[in-house]
């Protein structure tokens, strides 16, 4: 059953997640592949792209890493720890291996960009190192190390978005699907590594990404969410001789909105100073464009986001939370924020948990900073807030948010949402389990001698609930 916290954008419960065999899959393979991903969802993504490569290689996917010719890490290197995860990974392949001759290993991602060839020095283990944007090469640098060559590929692209390749959906729930729609970022915010390990901002053919969504909902699915590191900033030019205009976010959004009024469409992640009035105008003119915005504030003190590079004030990211209830009033707003950034004063600190309560975000992603090799940040200033009071700002704010969660969600009680059907709930066969177009998951009974199935929509009437669930029945 599909995780429920799958549309989130880093999802702690999703790392390490392996890739489960295509059931409808009519080919068989002689040989198999392994891949493990952790980061963001766009990792994930790519993990379905590196998939349909590898099935056309003749490598069928298997969960038991046991049976496995190949082994992949889909890696990240967003904080400290989740490289830390992967290292202690790569010794368990090790042990594998060496009662195994002839698998190979390969580390994928972020983190094979950022250590390039230093990760066969570091990990000898490792046989093939490949960055995001040379997924392609995989087949040569398979043939490669099988012919006992260390393999490496970390060439980062101005074009590389894999328009053409149909990402195999392994793990789905047949409900919804993850969409890329941009690879890399320009921003250069002075705390962040991804800049440099997924290259310059691209975004990818307006058409194929629209056919891609068509062809979902035609095999049924009821849920897009599309995806880039800074979806605003979307704007696809063609190619000379096409006779396309450009193509914007928010017509982007829009045609893929029309696709069908029964195909729910998400988006994720805006950068505050990117997302414009004329997406929050589509997002209202559409009733199947979710009404839920990621708008990572990092922090709420102007001397601090000048510092990350952000290019907006505090007032200038409250003016914008007030367009979108303004233009959107039901739409929940969710966060990333990072306690202890270099120089992080308590008073700094005091804003940022001023700005979560004039936010009223409904969840955030809580971090405490983390100094990345390479990034700005990590050249130009200390990392001088000790990691003790790191964790204890981090504690208070994950406290606002757990109260600013149960608040919200209490509100929602004696309401009536309509409701996508992920699938059973966790816990009972009996349950259902779906989300609110504010990406609520609410858990409710299935309705003796009913007809519904997951992919089908419910109006349900909440009747409780925690900061994190609502609970209720059908009506
Ligand atoms: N330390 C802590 N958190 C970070 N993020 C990005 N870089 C760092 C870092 N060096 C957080 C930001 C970003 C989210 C994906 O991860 O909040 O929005
Ligand atoms: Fe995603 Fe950033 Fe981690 Fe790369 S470093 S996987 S882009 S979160």
């Amino acid at each position: 059953m599909l995780d429920l916290a799958t549309t989130k954008v880093h999802d702690e419960a999703r790392q390490g997640e392996q890739f489960a065999p295509f059931t409808n899959d009519p080919n068989s393979y002689g040989k198999r592949f392994y891949i493990e991903s952790y980061g963001c969802q766009m990792n994930f993504a790519d993990s379905e792209v590196v998939a349909s490569i590898l099935n056309k290689e003749g490598f069928g996917a298997t969960r038991n890493v046991e049976e496995a010719d190949l082994i992949f890490v889909n890696t990240c290197s967003i904080r400290e720890k989740a490289e830390q995860t992967v290292r202690k990974r790569l010794t368990d392949f090790k042990r594998l291996k060496s009662g195994k001759p002839g698998t190979l290993i390969g580390v994928l991602g972020c983190m094979a960009e950022r250590l390039k060839s230093k990760f066969l020095e570091e990990e000898k283990l490792v046989d093939i190192v490949v960055g995001p944007d040379a997924y392609r090469s995989l087949p040569r640098l398979i043939d490669e190390a099988n012919d006992g060559q260390k393999s490496v590929n970390v060439l980062l692209s101005r074009e590389e978005t894999y328009a053409d390749i149909a990402p195999v959906r392994l793990n789905s729930n047949g409900v919804s699907a993850f969409v890329s729609i941009m690879r890399g970022c320009n921003n250069m915010c002075s705390f962040c590594v991804v800049p440099f390990t997924r290259g310059r901002e691209r975004s990818r053919d307006a058409a194929s990404i629209i056919g891609e969504c068509r062809d979902l909902f035609e095999q049924g699915y009821k849920e897009v969410t599309l995806l880039g590191q800074n979806v605003d900033s979307y704007h696809y030019i063609p190619k000379e001789g096409m006779e396309a205009d450009a193509v914007s976010f928010a017509s982007l959004l829009e045609q893929v909105a029309q696709i069908s009024p029964e195909l729910r469409v998400r988006f994720s992640t805006s950068h505050p100073k990117d997302i414009t009035d004329d997406v929050l105008h589509t997002m209202a003119a559409y009733e199947n464009i979710c009404k839920c915005i990621h708008l990572p504030v990092q922090s709420g003190s102007t001397r601090v986001l000048q510092l990350m590079n952000r290019t907006y004030t505090r007032e200038w990211y409250m003016k914008k939370v007030d367009r979108i209830r303004e233009i959107l009033p039901d739409c929940s707003i969710t966060s990333d924020i990072i306690a202890g950034f270099c120089t992080e004063t308590d008073e700094d600190h005091q804003d940022t948990l001023s700005i979560m309560d004039y936010s009223n975000y409904v969840y955030g992603y809580m971090f405490y900073y983390s100094e990345r090799p390479g990034t700005l940040a990590q050249r130009r200033y200390q990392d001088d807030v000790p990691l003790e009071l790191k964790k204890k700002r981090l504690q208070e704010i994950i406290e606002k948010q757990n109260q600013l969660s149960l608040n919200d969600y209490k509100k929602d009680v004696g309401q009536t949402y309509k409701v996508l059907i992920d699938g059973d709930s966790k816990r009972s066969s009996e349950q259902w389990v779906g989300r609110t177009s504010q990406n609520k998951v609410v858990i409710f009974p299935k309705q003796e001698n009913a007809e519904h199935k997951k992919g089908d929509y419910v109006q349900v009437t909440i009747s409780d609930c925690t900061q994190a669930t609502l609970f209720g029945a059908i009506v």
